[in-house]
């Protein structure tokens, strides 16, 4: 099938169940030739080398509405029921525009960021602010870089973080937090708490996220989400909202547990009047 100017990519990450491997890969034939002979679109499996039952599914959609149609379609659903018995499946890119345009619509992302990072909180900047705590225009100056919502639901956050989570080392607490935080131009950063033995080295899963990315060069962050294995939701502890603040401004941040949303907060409510280099 020829790319069209609007074609659409999506991917999902599979984790299939333990000894369900085959009955995957045989689903994912079926369901790949299904799509195609439909005209949806086209899919690919591709096998995680690293991790032996992770699979991303990346399907190339003809266009936005032959998304659409294949997932009202009855013989598709017919299938991927099938498949969400024998795999989780987390949705991490649902219909971003191909190639160039998703490079493009990066950029402009980025490029906004950027543009909103200079007006709003400059955590670097001398003299930014007043150290009384005046605001020159009465308003709340510390809106930080502000978060591009003007593309929601494109990457599941909660999903990331929950994946993440599992790879957390709770020897002593056995408390086991994900987070995933996301870079301005859509990139999704994770991280799980390690705990060590001295007890006052271990970090916090949001504090691994955050360093993760500025070692990675990301600097403008719009979410993290933070999951606990927990009915109440876990809440970033202090720390966390200090170094978040700093380097992420006022994030939205989407608290979950292993099946459900708890809460959305923004950063600067949970963290008022904070201390930042404006005060320096
Ligand atoms: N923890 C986090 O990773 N994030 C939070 O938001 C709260 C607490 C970790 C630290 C420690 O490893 C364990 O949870 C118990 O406090």
């Amino acid at each position: 099938m020829a790319d069209s100017d609007h074609s659409r990519l999506s991917v999902a990450l599979v984790d299939v169940n333990e000894g369900g491997e085959a009955e995957f890969l045989t689903l994912a034939r079926t369901f790949a030739s299904l799509i195609l002979r439909k005209g949806y679109g086209r899919a690919e499996t591709i096998r995680d080398e690293a991790l032996p039952q992770r699979y991303y599914v990346v399907r190339h959609w003809a266009t936005a509405s032959a998304a659409e149609q294949c997932h009202s379609d009855t013989d598709v659903q017919a299938v991927t029921a099938k498949l969400y018995q024998i795999a989780r499946i987390t949705h991490v890119v649902n219909g971003a525009r191909r190639a160039d345009q998703l490079r493009l619509l990066m950029d402009d992302r980025r490029a906004r960021a950027e543009a909103d990072r200079r007006a709003g909180f400059d955590r670097r900047g001398k003299n930014q602010g007043r150290a009384t705590g005046e605001r020159r225009n009465g308003g709340d100056r510390r809106l930080g870089p502000r978060r591009l919502r003007d593309h929601p639901g494109e990457i599941d956050l909660i999903g990331a973080a929950r994946r993440a989570r599992e790879f957390a080392d709770a020897a002593f607490s056995h408390f086991k937090v994900g987070a995933a935080l996301e870079a301005a131009d859509g990139t999704v950063v994770s991280g799980c708490n390690i705990e060590n033995a001295t007890y006052g080295l271990t970090i916090c899963a949001e504090r691994v996220a955050m360093f993760k990315a500025l070692s990675e060069g990301h600097r403008a962050f719009t979410r993290i989400a933070i999951v606990a294995d927990t009915a109440a939701p876990t809440p970033p502890c202090g720390a966390c909202r200090q170094v978040l603040w700093e380097f992420g401004g006022n994030l939205e941040i989407l608290l979950a547990n292993l099946k459900e949303e708890k809460g959305k907060h923004q950063l600067k409510d949970l963290l008022p009047l904070p201390f930042d280099a404006r005060l320096l």
